[in-house]
């Protein structure tokens, strides 16, 4: 059925029962989030239930604890862009989101985090067994998803998805080496959050216009707007790490701290201090024993003293920039462009 385009006077019944409103008045995510949603969890209750209940409760546990939803949102935005009917996008839409809390199954135990979306991570709740065999049957659910509903263009989608899920990994493996290398550079930081971060969104974004028959050009260009707009939200999700709410955030603050993370305030700070303070931060990240609330407190402090909260927010507007410029040059009517737009600016300032 059509998610876009319904008449406002005529409110319509999803099959999953959800109202859908006309799209002149759908100016963000938000009703395509709520439409992934009713889907979505519906296909997590059937998995909920299957045994060995002690591998898939956790699969269940995981998905239902919600998020943001984001790349699926994206991917099925990305569909309506070009054709009125999205229902074929949606198992495909599951299977990115399945894929991503596969990830962060597991970057919660790499990371060593004892809470995600205010709630206990799953190696946390269970044990770390269950978040890695758990974790695992994810991944190949998320395979399971993709091949549903698409099988026309399956040989053509398939390389894109599993590429994208490499090179998560390929970025995940490079955020581990760099906690114990002491010379990362900015160019590494940006490739590493490239690949763990922003190739999802971007494919979530092409992987949607190709199921809709979107051009080619077309889906590059949303492609490249996915890698922009992916830089900048793990740009802010580095800020949060260290300046959010918790409790909005849904994550405790400074594990990136607490861990040697090179992230890009680290390679600024290191980059803009003064000798003695250079000296400071470089004792820091050398102890193997301390403190947690005591590190978290000097290098947030020392972040605060070299301002570099500033050229993060710099460096992600220039992305957000770029963004909007390949989105700029996608066929399609200007008025179309307007939930991305918008997206852009939400990331920015996003506090979740
Ligand atoms: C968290 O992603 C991992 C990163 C890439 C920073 P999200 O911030 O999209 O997490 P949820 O799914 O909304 O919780
Ligand atoms: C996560 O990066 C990227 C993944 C591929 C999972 P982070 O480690 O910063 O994500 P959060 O902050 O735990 O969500
Ligand atoms: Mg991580
Ligand atoms: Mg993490
Ligand atoms: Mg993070």
């Amino acid at each position: 059925m059509s998610l876009i385009w319904l008449n406002l006077n005529n409110a319509q019944e999803t099959r999953h029962g959800l109202q859908i409103f006309n799209s002149l008045f759908m100016n963000n995510l938000d009703s395509i989030v709520a439409y992934f949603e009713a889907a979505f969890r519906e296909e997590i209750k059937k998995i909920g239930q299957t045994v060995p209940q002690r591998l898939y409760e956790p699969v269940a546990y995981s998905l239902m604890i919600g998020g943001k939803r984001l790349r699926p949102a994206l991917m099925l935005h990305a569909a309506s862009m070009f054709t009125k009917s999205i229902d074929h996008v949606l198992s495909a839409a599951m299977a990115i989101e399945i894929f991503h809390n596969f990830t962060l199954l597991h970057d919660d135990i790499m990371d060593k985090a004892d809470v995600r979306r205010s709630l206990p991570t799953v190696h946390k709740k269970y044990n770390e067994n269950v978040a890695i065999l758990s974790g695992d049957a994810m991944c190949i659910l998320a395979f399971k998803y993709f091949s549903m509903g698409n099988e026309v263009r399956l040989h053509e989608l398939l390389p894109l998805f599993t590429t994208t899920a490499l090179e998560v990994c390929e970025g995940q493996q490079f955020d581990m080496d760099f906690e114990t290398r002491d010379n990362v550079i900015v160019e590494e930081y940006l490739e590493m959050i490239r690949l763990k971060t922003a190739v999802l969104i971007a494919g979530s974004l092409k992987i949607g216009a190709l199921l809709a028959n979107a051009r080619q050009a077309d889906a590059d260009l949303l492609y490249e707007y996915g890698i922009n707009i992916g830089l900048a939200f793990q740009l802010q999700d580095d800020l949060l790490d260290v300046y959010g709410d918790p409790d909005v955030f849904g994550k405790k603050k400074g594990g990136d701290i607490c861990a040697n993370k090179k992230t890009y305030l680290l390679l600024k700070a290191l980059e803009a201090c003064d000798e003695q303070t250079h000296k400071e931060l470089n004792n820091w990240l050398l102890k193997s024993d301390f403190e947690a609330e005591q590190k978290i407190a000097v290098v947030t402090a020392i972040y605060d003293k070299t301002g570099v909260s500033d050229a993060t927010r710099n460096l992600m507007r220039s992305y957000c920039d770029k963004a909007l410029f390949a989105l700029e040059k996608v066929a399609i009517p200007a008025n179309q462009k307007n939930t991305l737009i918008a997206f852009a600016g939400e990331v920015m300032e996003r506090i979740k």
